[in-house]
């Protein structure tokens, strides 16, 4: 059985953390050898660059090209120091965010050339691609909800960011879907904790048998 490369994406409060972590333990419990990393981040370096690239001290201040090649930085150090490794260590990979948020965020929002967004996301990860991205989806009414109930510490300089933003990462994400062909799966992230978890791990238990 060859391990698996999984990623979890979406918007802001849509649950990919939880589902994640639910995913995680269900797999582990199946006997699956998982690792779970996110995006940026997973590695000395990358959480260094995520602390600046994220911090909401910058927000008004870092341009959109210069937060696109620090997300690749700690992009490039993450495939070589975890992703990489693990794999060959015959580990599945379970990510909280991918390049797909790159080109959500810092192309298709921020406005930077897609195809360059892509291209320079590509030599980031060595042209190792997830097979498969689960994108968490809820509709705009719901989103707007969770993000103004939300109990979790806004920590990040896109947390802060007001409904107009969050709308566009939506539609910015859903149009992903037909950019990439066969690799982004959209999940209703509206049912019961446990049915999405459920519908997921079916779906990724299968691949992995
Ligand atoms: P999170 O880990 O809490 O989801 O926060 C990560 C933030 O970083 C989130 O707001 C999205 C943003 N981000 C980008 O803008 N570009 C990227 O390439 C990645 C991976 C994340």
């Amino acid at each position: 059985m060859a391990p698996k490369f999984f990623v979890f994406e979406g918007c802001e409060a849509v649950g990919k953390t939880t589902q994640l972590k639910r995913i995680e333990a269900a797999l582990r419990e199946k006997g699956f050898p998982v690792i779970v990393t996110r995006e940026p981040g997973g590695t000395v370096v990358g959480e260094k660059i995520r602390s600046v690239v994220l911090d909401p001290v910058h927000a008004d201040t870092i341009q959109p090209l210069a937060s696109l090649l620090l997300f690749n930085a700690a992009r490039h150090q993450w495939m070589h120091e975890v992703v990489k490794p693990a794999l060959a260590a015959g580990k599945t990979v379970l990510s909280d965010r991918s390049f797909l948020t790159t080109m959500v965020y810092q192309s298709y929002i921020e406005g930077i050339d897609a195809d360059f967004v892509h291209a320079l996301c590509m030599k980031a990860v060595d042209g190792v691609l997830p097979d498969k991205i689960f994108l968490l989806d809820i509709s705009d009414d719901e989103l707007q909800r969770r993000l103004l109930g939300s109990r979790e510490e806004k920590t990040t300089r896109y947390d802060i960011k007001g409904e107009a933003f969050h709308r566009k990462a939506r539609e910015g994400y859903l149009a992903q879907v037909a950019r990439f062909p066969g690799l982004i799966e959209r999940i209703d992230g509206e049912g019961p904790v446990e049915t999405i978890t459920d519908n997921m791990l079916g779906r990724i238990v299968s691949m992995l048998s």
